[in-house]
């Protein structure tokens, strides 16, 4: 069964076409970072706006690279929440003048559930359940015990920060530019975690907060010369992401061996954080997935992966499907 995927929920608009939930055919995405890099943070009009111009040609090209033609397709999965309202409306609409056009089923997905279905691309072997996965993005920092596909049981979230937010904003911080975390990432790289910055690890509870890191950092770097110092920088970067990584890792393992799950998954932009899932692999006693970094970042194949199963359970979006901007998980 070949799937189309449309993703549309931020700044990147993605088209891939996956075979049977697992196998990429072909996986485009067309990137806006560098028009808006330059006002330091996603611009939500620009977003929609660049989505309008990018998502046919993205498309098309998806199905060219697949070397597959619309009559091969069996249906489209779009992402339909949570995101920006303007840039998701895009993708939804285009999924549905083609359904319309072409005749095809469609079925809206969740875009953290997306995230997860990274996992089932391109492995020798699918995740077992039951699993617990680590979604950290953008917005969003949550911890989903997966008993089977569809069931998703949300055990914790941030309280405030999500932690791809607050790589984000410690880069700004540190007045290293956006997006932060592949920056700090690089920074971090050949600094030292010498210094000491606070972890909330909110005992007894799933949830992650990263708001007081990002305040204990500002003052630190208010009160110290640190910027202008490149070295000095460098270690700062390397301490905060130790921080971010410390308290992810011990929490996320922690629950994983009280609820005795098969696997962790991990997915979401942070997650292409080599540090962090060098850490999952050396520390943890379960055995840990990881998509590889271009599929943790957004991109549509995770979406037609997602929307296998959704076909599978006979899951079809109707035409009156919306956007749900704050669409949540579970
Ligand atoms: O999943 P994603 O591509 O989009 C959302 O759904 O939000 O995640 C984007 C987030 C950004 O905050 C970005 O700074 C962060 O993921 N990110 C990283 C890395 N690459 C992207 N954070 C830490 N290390 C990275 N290498
Ligand atoms: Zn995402």
């Amino acid at each position: 069964m070949k799937i189309l995927g449309i993703e549309t929920s931020c700044d990147e608009t993605a088209a891939a076409v996956v075979e049977n939930g697992t196998r990429t055919l072909s996986d485009v995405v067309a990137s806006q970072i560098e028009i808006h890099a330059r006002y330091g943070g996603i611009v939500p009009e620009v977003a929609s706006r660049q989505h309008v111009l990018s998502i046919v040609p993205v498309i098309e090209k998806a199905i060219t690279e697949a070397k597959t033609s619309w009559q091969d397709l069996d249906g489209m999965a779009v992402t339909f929440g949570p995101g920006l309202a303007g840039s998701l409306l895009v993708g939804v609409n285009v999924a549905k003048a083609i359904a319309l056009s072409k005749n095809l089923p469609f079925t809206g997905v969740n875009h953290l559930e997306a995230h997860i279905y990274a996992n089932w691309l391109n492995k020798e072997k699918t995740p077992s359940f039951p699993f617990l996965c680590l979604i950290i993005s953008g917005g969003h920092s949550e911890l989903v015990l997966m008993k089977g596909h569809g069931q998703f049981e949300k055990l914790g979230r941030t309280r405030d920060d999500a932690a791809g937010e607050a790589f984000d904003k410690a880069a700004r911080i540190l007045g290293l530019g956006y997006p932060g975390g592949p920056i700090i990432e690089k920074e971090a790289a050949w600094g030292k975690p010498c210094l000491h910055f606070p972890r909330a690890w909110l005992k007894g509870s799933h949830d992650f907060s990263f708001s007081g890191l990002k305040t204990a950092l500002w003052h630190f770097v208010q009160k110290n010369q640190v910027l202008g110092n490149s070295s000095f920088v460098a270690n700062v970067a390397a301490s905060f992401q130790e921080a971010v990584i410390d308290v992810l890792v011990t929490k996320t393992i922690n629950a994983a061996e009280e609820l005795q799950v098969k696997q962790i998954l991990l997915s979401g932009g942070v997650a292409s954080n080599k540090s962090l899932t060098q850490r999952f692999l050396d520390s943890s006693p379960i055995a840990v997935s990881v998509p590889p970094p271009h599929l943790c970042t957004d991109n549509a194949a995770m979406v037609a992966a997602c929307g296998y199963y959704h076909f599978q359970n006979r899951n079809f979006s109707s035409y009156d499907l919306d956007v749900v901007p704050s669409l949540s998980l579970g």
